[in-house]
């Protein structure tokens, strides 16, 4: 799939400026941003749902839609999957996998049925109703449906937001290699970071209309792009300073700031991860260490609250690390901070940040 200048407006308002995204065969691209960035729209243009205004979709290197002149949804060969799955209410599992295949032949159409029943696991629930099913075997029925006509491209939209957070995780796992499985080009929208990360070969971050940043995981959350999208991926620690000799004064010491100019004002975002404590020990400059002042275990790590000390006044600066499993530390304990340096970016201070959604 191939996306170039795509753009839409809803009365006058802007939804999507200038959107170029690539998706090659068999990887899956996640698109996430916040709610009312444009995500839905996006993929609707994609299927055809919703009419092209600005720029033109290329699937398999041909132009399915241009402004005022498009190929039809059920010519595209594309699979949809929505939130609320949209299984046929009156149709059977086996029926509702089969819906896409309705011209195939009835002997490969059967075959084909059954296949993708076996891969998806519900062979046993091929009669069934959909009122009948669970969340879980619903998306799944939905997928297979998705699935079954061999589409070149599947578009996900938020699949999985309609189950609660065990299932979730589950049918995240079987998802993703069911779509490795298909080798079927995949986007997939969601407004999870996390779900965002767990799926996509590559993601492009959106924020009111436009793609932030592309990439993939590790190169936006290692690298990312603007204050929104390191700041959408986790939290961050926020903290100001002024450029001087190439560097800015922290309380972990003077940070290099590239391609800042001396006397720059500039915003500095560590991520929680990035501060190691250990215990404050007799050799440890006052300026590295910092008071704890609560310490909460969250189950896959800890999160420890603590007071530095500033560089350039007297206040303190409150902070959040996050270390691995459980720790000792708890409050009124000394600890002693460095900073690992691949996970703090400093960017102009004109740029905003925004707080993560949620
Ligand atoms: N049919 C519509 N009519 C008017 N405005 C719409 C319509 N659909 C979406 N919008 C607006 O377009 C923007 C993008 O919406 P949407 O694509 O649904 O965002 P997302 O999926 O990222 O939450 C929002 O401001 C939304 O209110
Ligand atoms: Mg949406």
């Amino acid at each position: 799939m191939e996306l170039h200048g795509i753009g839409h407006r809803f009365d006058g308002v802007r939804a999507l400026d200038r959107v170029d995204l690539e998706v090659a065969g068999a990887e899956v691209v996640c698109i996430v941003g916040p709610s009312g960035c444009g995500k839905t729209t996006l993929l609707r243009i994609v299927a055809g749902l919703e009419a092209l205004q600005e720029g033109e979709v290329l699937l398999s290197g041909e132009v399915v839609a241009l402004p005022g002149r498009q190929a039809p949804p059920e010519t595209r060969g594309i699979g949809l999957v929505f939130q609320d799955f949209a299984l046929f209410p009156h149709l059977s599992v086996a029926d509702n996998v089969g819906f896409g295949l309705r011209r195939w032949d009835a002997v490969d159409r059967r075959a084909r049925v059954l296949e993708v029943l076996e891969q998806f696991s519900i062979v046993d629930l091929a009669d069934a109703f959909p009122h009948t099913l669970s969340g879980g075997q619903m998306q799944r029925v939905a997928l297979a449906r998705a699935i079954a006509p061999r589409p070149r491209l599947l578009l996900l939209d938020e699949p999985f937001s309609g189950l609660d957070s065990r299932l979730r995780d589950a049918v995240r796992d079987r998802t993703l290699h069911d779509l490795k499985a298909s080798g079927a080009a995949t986007l997939m929208v969601t407004h999870d970071p996390e779900e965002a990360m767990f799926m996509a070969d590559r993601i492009a971050v959106m924020r009111a209309g436009r793609i932030e940043q592309i990439g993939r995981p590790v190169d936006i959350y290692y690298h990312p792009a603007s204050p929104f999208v390191a700041s959408f991926f986790s939290d961050v620690n926020t903290l100001h300073g002024t450029v001087r000799d190439g560097a800015v004064a922290t309380p972990f010491g003077a940070l290099p700031a590239e391609g800042h100019q001396d006397g720059d004002e500039v915003l500095i975002l560590i991520r929680p991860e990035a501060l190691q404590l250990a215990w404050a020990g007799e050799g440890d400059h006052a300026a590295n260490v910092g008071l704890v002042r609560a310490a909460r275990l969250l189950g896959r790590s800890t999160l420890v609250h603590l007071d530095m000390p500033r560089t350039e006044d007297a206040a303190f600066l409150h902070l959040h690390s996050r270390v691995p499993r459980n720790v000792a530390f708890g409050e009124g304990d000394e600890v002693a901070v460095t900073l690992d340096r691949s996970q703090v970016f400093v960017f102009p201070a004109s740029e905003p940040v925004s707080v993560r959604p949620e």
